[in-house]
């Protein structure tokens, strides 16, 4: 009898957790798939209280004690550490929380919209993290390195997955492979329909734009990481930070350019050795 449950219970929570059809893939970020478990290990979840510890943005680790994150998850205004925590990577998000207290917020003083750009910030946690396969920080790019269109770069998280469609439980982490579009061509297209003057830069040179009508990031991804192959190594090229919603034509994903920021994070986190 056990043994005919145990054999029923999947099967019925699959019935019951049944995707609308097999083409449609569940879970945040627009078009992309649920993550493999071992990818990603350097994705965490930021959370704020209400009630409950939900959900606020994507962050990165890029050293055992320090969080990568955009500066409007935390900022303008300063925030008490004491109401933020951090989750290490997890595949269904809110599914045995651990969660981690944070020491110091700081968030980048050039930051006030998202538009302005300088959309970043850092998290120190309270104590550092252990280093396994699941859990370990992203490498930062070389200063020189400008992530040109048609570098393979993906970017993960556990936000919406149309414009205000929020992912659905489990809430698996989301994965999407997004095409670089070069700063010039990105801020053309920024200008269709809009009345922004031509001469007026809407994407600033500390920015990088990525994703088209079937892949983006979305509400929930920001402070989340771009990450591009390079010369066979992961390396964290952008930072969420904005768009005209989402996956919408002619408005690619708004990325914070992390190597317009190198010289600030390395004022604070460490050179990893
Ligand atoms: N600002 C959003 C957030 O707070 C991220 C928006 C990203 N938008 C996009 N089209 N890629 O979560």
């Amino acid at each position: 009898m056990l043994k005919l449950l145990m054999l029923a219970l999947p099967l019925l929570s699959s019935l019951v957790h049944a995707a609308p059809g097999p083409a449609v893939p569940r879970g945040g970020i627009v078009g992309g798939q649920e993550a493999p478990r071992y990818r990603w290990p350097w994705q965490v979840s930021l959370r704020a209280y209400n009630i409950y510890w939900f959900h606020i943005c994507g962050g990165s680790l890029i050293h055992p004690q320090w969080v990568l994150t955009a500066g409007h998850c935390v900022g303008p205004t300063i925030m008490n550490p004491n109401n933020i925590r951090v989750q290490l990577r997890k595949q269904n998000l809110y599914y045995h929380d651990h969660l981690l207290p944070v020491s110091q917020i700081i968030t980048h003083p050039g930051f006030y919209t998202v538009q302005g750009g300088a959309d970043i910030a850092l998290i120190k946690l309270k104590n550092p993290v252990n280093i396994t396969s699941y859990v370990r920080p992203v490498s930062l790019p070389p200063a020189s390195e400008t992530f040109p269109s048609g570098t393979s770069c993906w970017v993960t998280g556990w936000g919406d997955i149309g414009n205000n469609v929020s992912l659905p439980p489990p809430y698996p982490l989301k994965e999407v492979q997004v095409p670089i579009v070069e700063n010039h061509l990105c801020d053309l297209k920024y200008h269709k329909h809009r009345s922004t003057g031509d001469n007026v830069l809407i994407i600033h040179d500390d920015m990088l734009c990525a994703g088209n009508e079937q892949s983006d990031s979305c509400q929930g991804d920001s402070g989340g990481p771009l990450v591009c192959r390079v010369r066979n190594t992961w390396l964290q090229a952008g930072v969420v930070s904005w768009g005209d919603g989402c996956a919408q034509p002619d408005r690619p994903g708004i990325y914070t350019r992390v190597t317009s920021y190198l010289d600030w994070i390395h004022r604070y986190v460490p050179k990893n050795s």
